[in-house]
């Protein structure tokens, strides 16, 4: 086998749903505001006992029902996070025993933050085509209500939880056609939550900080930078997408990403109306939306780019079906 593909995608968003004018009770902001800057009208908090690892066991179960595999099936476990359950073990090895997955099979986190899901894609789909795992669970979960400051209007409009997971499977034929993941770090500080665990406590701060504009200004030069890689890399070009997924941070960020690629805007998919920014979890979430929704067909060719700190960013090229 020479390839990944994916065989299976689940999503799970938390029942309890905040909209802008819930927002706007306890906060100096409004739904117009929060609308027009950024296409959000709500977004999924988990409620008080909802672990990570929980998100992401509802979004693997049904992930897993859609590829009509068995837990036991899963012979890899790639969870992408920003909000890992504890400090260690890795979430994926606690989504591993809440899958009641006992086979000594690898599990481990990837830490990428909002294009965390694009690494972890990328890990699991090289593992699978090199034979080291035949059926993986690549999932990205997140609850980003705990890593913000509900009194400071600047961030916590932007972000909700929830997870999304995908099934890779073994293929001949692709599947997963290239993924181009990069980093640079000199940018860690436009966008960070900079707490340090010392001595028991937490040094700074352990909510999130950013530099909006830069983050906007950045994100759409190198989603749109990156998905001309993968298409280059694949011999391909903008109007051979039939999809592009990218990272739903805000809409206006999407907006120009696919302006700048010349990609109509109904070949955008688009739940961040619905969901905020869910980091990790954005894109399976998004896939998830698009499988669910008939949206993709078979053979089609799915665009999937995200930027998020680090700062990190990449682009994956998929053949659906
Ligand atoms: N409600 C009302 N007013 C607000 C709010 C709010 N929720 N947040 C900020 N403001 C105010 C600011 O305080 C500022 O007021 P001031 O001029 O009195 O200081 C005013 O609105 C304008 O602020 P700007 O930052 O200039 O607004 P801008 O039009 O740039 O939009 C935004 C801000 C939405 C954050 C934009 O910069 C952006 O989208 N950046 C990208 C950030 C992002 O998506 N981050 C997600 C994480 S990163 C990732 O996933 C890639």
């Amino acid at each position: 086998m020479r390839y990944s593909r994916i065989i299976g995608t689940g999503s799970y968003l938390p029942e309890k749903i905040v909209t802008n004018d819930d927002l706007s009770k306890t906060l100096d902001t409004d739904d117009e505001w929060i609308q027009s800057r950024t296409g959000i009208r709500q977004r999924h908090i988990a409620a008080p006992e909802q672990e990570t690892s929980d998100l992401a066991l509802m979004a693997s179960q049904r992930a897993l029902a859609s590829a009509g595999l068995a837990a036991d099936d899963i012979d890899l476990i790639v969870v992408a996070t920003t909000t890992p359950d504890m400090l260690f073990p890795s979430t994926a090895c606690i989504l591993q025993d809440k899958l009641g997955i006992h086979n000594g099979s690898a599990a481990f986190d990837v830490q990428a933050v909002c294009s965390g899901f694009i690494f972890a894609l990328a890990t699991a789909d090289r593992m699978v085509a090199s034979g080291m795992a035949k059926n993986a669970l690549v999932v990205g979960a997140e609850v980003m209500s705990r890593i913000l400051d509900w009194n400071h209007r600047n961030t916590c409009v932007l972000f909700g939880d929830g997870a999304g997971a995908l099934v890779l499977q073994a293929s001949e034929t692709p599947g997963i056609l290239s993924a181009h993941l990069h980093s640079e770090g000199q940018h860690r500080h436009i966008l960070n939550a900079p707490g340090q665990i010392r001595d028991g406590r937490i040094h700074g701060s352990p909510y999130i900080h950013m530099d909006g504009g830069a983050v906007f200004r950045f994100a759409v030069r190198v989603l749109a930078e990156s998905t001309l890689e993968a298409l280059a890399h694949n011999g391909l070009q903008p109007a051979d997408i039939d999809w592009l997924v990218p990272h739903q941070a805000n809409a206006r960020i999407m907006d120009a990403t696919a302006k700048k690629l010349g990609v109509p805007p109904e070949k955008v998919i688009h739940t961040v109306s619905g969901q905020a920014n869910t980091s990790a979890a954005s894109i399976p979430l998004a896939i998830d939306y698009g499988a669910r929704h008939g949206c993709f067909k078979p053979g089609q060719l799915l665009a999937l780019a995200a930027v998020g700190a680090g700062f990190s960013w990449g682009a994956s090229l998929v053949r659906w079906g």
